[in-house]
């Protein structure tokens, strides 16, 4: 495209922007409650349900609390939630069995929401992180992540999800092969509507910290993720990897994080035209949301956030502001 611009003052782009009904009239990029995906933590350990200290405005929800979530989303017109497990630091296993249990806290929650709330999407977490004693989304061995092993675990946790009811799986681990393994073992279980998320951009971030306060694997975690989470110098990498999931099978892919890797957003939707979400993640919402408390920026920021992913070529966003968001949308 190149865009023709005559001389001022045959040009004077301000035109357009004098006054709202114009500005509306020409907006390219709009932000809508369907483009959200609302993140919560669920948990069944007695007195976790607070606040999580690192993401004020945030709470871990019990069953029933994530069943009034679920409402509350339908009420404000978004429509899907993902889940993520805090689970009892005590039950942490190196073999990370509780992960693939058809009573773990996941999928009771997945079984309550879609009893109460059928018409809302509940997208699931795959990877090994709540259930492992190390924190890590891999088995480890002689402190190596495992890659075939760990996708065999997720193939597990992945048909107990589906059996559960989930709508939308999310493979957050970056494991090779997993995407593939997830969708034959679908297809052989009889979900063939099992839909995948694909976390396929997913960088090795520091901006996930307050999640993985939520979660309780901070104080786990053994050394990083940065032998399975991408480089946050690397881009032609990210098109590797989302061309290598699509071709397994995924329905949907991500990049993550958001703010800081919206050029991995626009390269991505560009070279694949697939359905393209990016995360928002944890930093990111405790950055702007700790900013706004002070009274550093205005809340408008939220909205201006989330309209960026868009204009970046994103579907949709998965974000901890969600109901805000919605809100603020809303009127
Ligand atoms: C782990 C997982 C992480 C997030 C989602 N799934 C953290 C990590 O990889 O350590 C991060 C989300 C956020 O920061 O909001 N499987």
């Amino acid at each position: 495209m190149t865009p023709i611009v005559p001389p001022f003052p045959a040009a004077r782009l301000r035109r357009l922007r004098r006054t709202a009904a114009l500005r509306d009239l020409v907006q390219e990029h709009r932000l809508d409650v369907k483009n959200l995906i609302w993140p919560i933590f669920v948990t069944d350990v007695a007195g976790a349900d607070v606040e999580v200290s690192s993401m004020p405005g945030v709470r871990r929800r019990t069953v029933e609390g994530a069943v009034r979530a679920a409402e509350e989303a339908a009420r404000l017109g978004i429509p899907a939630l993902c889940l993520f497990p805090y689970t009892d630091p005590a039950t942490r296993t190196e073999g990370c069995e509780a992960a693939w249990s058809p009573e773990n806290i996941a999928n009771r929650a997945i079984r309550a929401i879609k009893a109460a709330v059928p018409g809302i999407a509940v997208m699931t977490d795959i990877a090994l992180d709540p259930y492992n004693a190390n924190g890590h989304d891999g088995l480890v061995r002689d402190g190596v992540i495992l890659n075939d092993e760990t996708v065999e675990a997720l193939v597990r946790m992945a048909i107990v999800q589906a059996e559960a009811g989930a709508d939308i799986l999310g493979p957050s681990d970056m494991m090779d092969g997993r995407i593939g393994a997830l969708r034959r073992a679908l297809e052989a279980a009889g979900h063939r509507d099992v839909a995948i998320l694909s976390y396929a951009a997913k960088y090795a971030s520091a901006f996930y910290g307050p999640f993985r306060n939520a979660v309780g694997a901070s104080g786990k975690l053994v050394g990083d993720k940065k032998t399975y989470q991408m480089n946050p110098g690397n881009a032609d990498e990210a098109l590797r990897c989302v061309a290598r999931d699509l071709a397994e099978g995924a329905d949907m892919v991500m990049v993550k994080p958001g703010m800081p890797y919206l050029d991995i957003a626009r390269s991505v939707k560009e070279a694949f035209g697939a359905p393209t979400y990016a995360y928002q993640v944890s930093g990111e919402y405790a950055m702007l949301k700790a900013a706004v408390m002070n009274g550093w920026v205005k809340d408008e920021v939220i909205l201006e956030s989330l309209l960026a992913f868009r204009r970046a070529g994103c579907d949709g966003v998965l974000s901890y502001f969600a109901p805000e968001a919605a809100r603020a949308l809303a009127g």
